[in-house]
């Protein structure tokens, strides 16, 4: 069951939420390549050897897509565009790849949909990465200009912009743990990149505000750390695992400055200077997403910094192998507001569960469930008076879930790869029924 929606004040907004690269099909329409193109191409690094050239071929099927995310009643839809698509080489603007967004925009408001864009959602232009990428710190400059062109095309329709998403996942995953493009493993590129991608959305904060953008945000995502045992070594894992993934960005943004515990590690290999670039770093925001979807367990690994293991956790899973703990969703937002970001409003910008499609492909009532429990852990936040905004559950469709291809589902509404065919699921159903006021 979801709870009613007169559980929630009455201008939170409610939203579905997708990613350019995972839904549009890259393949075409003028775009150049970005490196989830190249590293899809590589053989070993998305576990099913697809890529996202077609996709859920959303370039073609757009209006379906926006009358499903309209007709489901939500009021908002939070959707990137590809950097390589605007820009193929990362810096010459392609019309055609800002025609394409500029008709999905006019496409939402003429559905009475909220456009929530987010100007980079990890699909950086081949170019760009063969240039150093995040390493570079000239990505800051390009970055602006992206998000610039994006706004000076569309900021008359946007409702709200974000600048990045998951700069965790930009920097750590995809730099030191290798698993997301470019598939690095070097403690000196992610700490590099660590650093930049926040220049980088502070460069393009500032740029924005000058040509009188408003609204502005980025996305973060939290992950509950616990230590594995009652040890003061796995304690002090999980403290170092919480410091680079849950406190590193949200306190340089807040003008708080990077953790110690972070620092340890990463410090040394931080360019030249970099203090002087905190101030930048820091400009003031309008509101703060947070993508949330699971917790894990740590214990403390031998050898090498950050001395880090994952242990295997007892919750129910997901089909990601994702832990179910709603209760962390209300620990974040309430530890948000109490120690990072005060009054600022609050959204939930993802939250969701993949699950294997059974015979029936509409049937997903542990979904259904997931959703019920989240959203009221977001109740739970705002009883304790944290000013929570709205809520975008991941994903309006079944989509390429990144290194693992399109095995995970994670859509309210079941893509067939082969036709291209949307079918609602329950879950989808349930939003529909909750939206329109009535039980779920
Ligand atoms: C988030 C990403 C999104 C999707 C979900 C499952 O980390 O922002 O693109 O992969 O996880």
């Amino acid at each position: 069951m979801l709870p009613p929606r007169s559980d929630f004040p009455a201008d939170f907004v409610f939203g579905a939420a997708t990613s350019a690269y995972q839904i549009e099909g890259s393949g075409a329409g003028g775009a150049g390549l970005s490196h989830w193109d190249t590293f899809a191409a590589t053989p070993g690094n998305i576990a099913d050897g697809s890529d996202g050239r077609v996709a859920c071929d959303h370039l073609n099927r757009w209006p379906e897509d926006l009358d499903l995310v309209r007709d489901a009643g939500f009021d908002a839809y939070r959707f990137s565009a590809s950097w390589a698509r605007v820009m193929p080489d990362g810096v010459t603007l392609n019309p055609q790849g800002m025609d394409f967004y500029d008709r999905l925009v006019d496409g939402m408001v003429e559905r009475g949909l909220k456009p929530f864009l987010t100007c980079h959602h990890w699909d950086l232009p081949a170019d760009l990465a063969a240039l150093g990428g995040w390493q570079n710190r000239d990505i800051a400059a390009r970055f602006a200009d992206l998000c610039v062109a994006l706004h000076d095309r569309l900021g008359d329709r946007l409702a709200s912009t974000a600048t990045l998403n998951e700069p965790w996942c930009i920097a750590w995953l995809s730099h030191f743990l290798g698993h997301h493009a470019p598939g690095l493993r070097d403690i000196r590129a992610a700490s590099r990149a660590m650093h930049h991608v926040l220049l980088a959305h502070g460069t393009a904060v500032q740029a924005l505000r000058a040509e009188g953008a408003a609204n502005l945000g980025i996305v973060l995502n939290f992950e509950t750390a616990h230590p594995a045992d009652d040890t003061p070594e796995a304690r002090h894992a999980a403290e170092v695992q919480d410091a680079i993934y849950n406190q590193w960005f949200i306190r340089a943004l807040m003008g708080q400055g990077y953790p110690q515990a972070a620092l340890e590690g990463i410090g040394p290999h931080l360019p030249a200077g970099w203090q002087d670039d905190m101030a930048l770093i820091a400009q003031p925001l309008d509101w703060l997403g947070v993508n949330y979807y699971t917790r894990r367990l740590y214990t403390a690994a031998p050898g090498l910094w950050p001395h880090v293991a994952e242990a295997p956790g007892p919750l129910p899973k997901t089909q990601m192998g994702w832990e179910i703990r709603p209760e962390g969703l209300t620990e974040f937002l309430t530890r948000l507001a109490r120690d990072h970001t005060g009054a600022l409003p609050l959204y939930v910008t993802e939250n969701g569960m993949a699950l294997e499609a059974g015979q029936d492909v509409t049937a997903d009532a542990r979904r259904v469930q997931f959703i019920g429990d989240h959203l009221r852990a977001v109740r739970a936040a705002l009883a304790q008076g944290v000013d929570v905004r709205g809520f975008f559950y991941w994903s309006l469709l079944d989509n390429y879930e990144w290194a693992f291809g399109y095995g995970p589902r994670f859509g309210l509404v079941h893509v067939d790869y082969d036709s291209q065919t949307r079918t609602p699921k329950q879950s989808w159903h349930a939003f529909r029924a909750m939206l329109a006021g009535g039980d779920a």
